[in-house]
């Protein structure tokens, strides 16, 4: 079993989806899959694959609608009960994108406002909710002894190797996603010196180049192959990874 409880964002299509999918049909699932989606209404595969497992609960959430964080924290605390959140995974997020190019936006083009969207959606919003979903962490990783785990307490930011200063060879002109996603990796840096003492383990993800809305079909992974292999190396994730970005297969991105 990946953890006794999980709690997942964006999960109407792509990487979101596909994670719970596999997560609610593997043969130990979790106690409880928590799969969040702005649109719940329209999620119908969501929203079937919810029909067939009981273990799974969606609730309605925009991530950057920060003002409906207490009533979310409260829904999930009445669906956990006496027992903490074992693992958030922050997945939801959006690319700057026109309609010229495959990925990004030309500077002489770029407005503020798409810049800004970027940025609070990929950066912002997971820190609003990590912070949210801060005391349920707490409780998951005291009621657990033992060493930093996914299985005890932990946050997943999905990120990207387009993230990477260190791996920098594509399409430089994705500003906002680029951005926000290296502020991400920064802030599970800084989340993961702060509260890995407690129990609590940070590491940002990267899925692979996958065929999804925003991977494209240009891309070579599809959602089955990169979410096993996330969910392998996930389960697998101890202590000496906190605080840092890896692939989807598990080796260590640089910064
Ligand atoms: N695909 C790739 O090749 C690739 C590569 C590297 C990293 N990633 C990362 O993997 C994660 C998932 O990407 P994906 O490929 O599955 O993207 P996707 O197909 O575009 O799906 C994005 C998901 O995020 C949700 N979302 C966007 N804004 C939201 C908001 N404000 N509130 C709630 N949900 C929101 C979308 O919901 P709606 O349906 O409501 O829009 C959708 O469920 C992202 O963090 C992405 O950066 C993907």
């Amino acid at each position: 079993m990946v953890s006794e409880s999980v709690m997942v964002t964006g999960c109407s299509r792509g990487l979101g989806l596909e994670m719970v999918r596999q997560l609610v049909k593997s043969a130990s699932p979790p106690r409880l899959v928590i799969a969040t989606c702005r649109n719940p209404e329209k999620a119908t595969e969501l929203r079937d694959l919810a029909q067939d497992h009981n273990c799974l609960k969606i609730l309605k959430f925009d991530v950057v609608d920060y003002k409906s964080l207490p009533r979310l924290v409260e829904e999930v605390q009445g669906l956990l009960g006496a027992s903490g959140l074992n693992l958030l995974i922050n997945n939801a997020a959006i690319m700057d994108t026109c309609p010229t190019q495959m990925f990004g936006v030309p500077l002489e083009q770029l407005e503020q406002q798409l810049f800004s969207r970027v940025m609070e959606t990929n950066t912002t919003a997971p820190l609003m909710l990590t912070k949210a979903m801060l005391p349920l962490l707490r409780q998951a990783a005291k009621g657990c002894e033992g060493c930093l785990s996914v299985q005890r307490a932990a946050v997943i930011n999905v990120s990207t190797n387009a993230s990477s200063m260190g791996r920098f060879t594509f399409n430089p002109d994705i500003y906002g996603y680029r951005a926000s996603k290296a502020a991400l990796n920064m802030l599970t840096k800084a989340l993961a010196m702060e509260y890995g003492k407690e129990g609590i383990l940070f590491v940002a993800i990267h899925p692979g180049w996958v065929r999804t809305d925003m991977g494209t079909s240009a891309a070579p992974l599809n959602v089955e192959e990169s979410i096993s292999d996330v969910l392998k190396t996930l389960s697998n994730l101890t202590e000496d990874h906190s605080g840092l970005l890896i692939s989807n297969t598990g080796d260590i991105i640089p910064w």
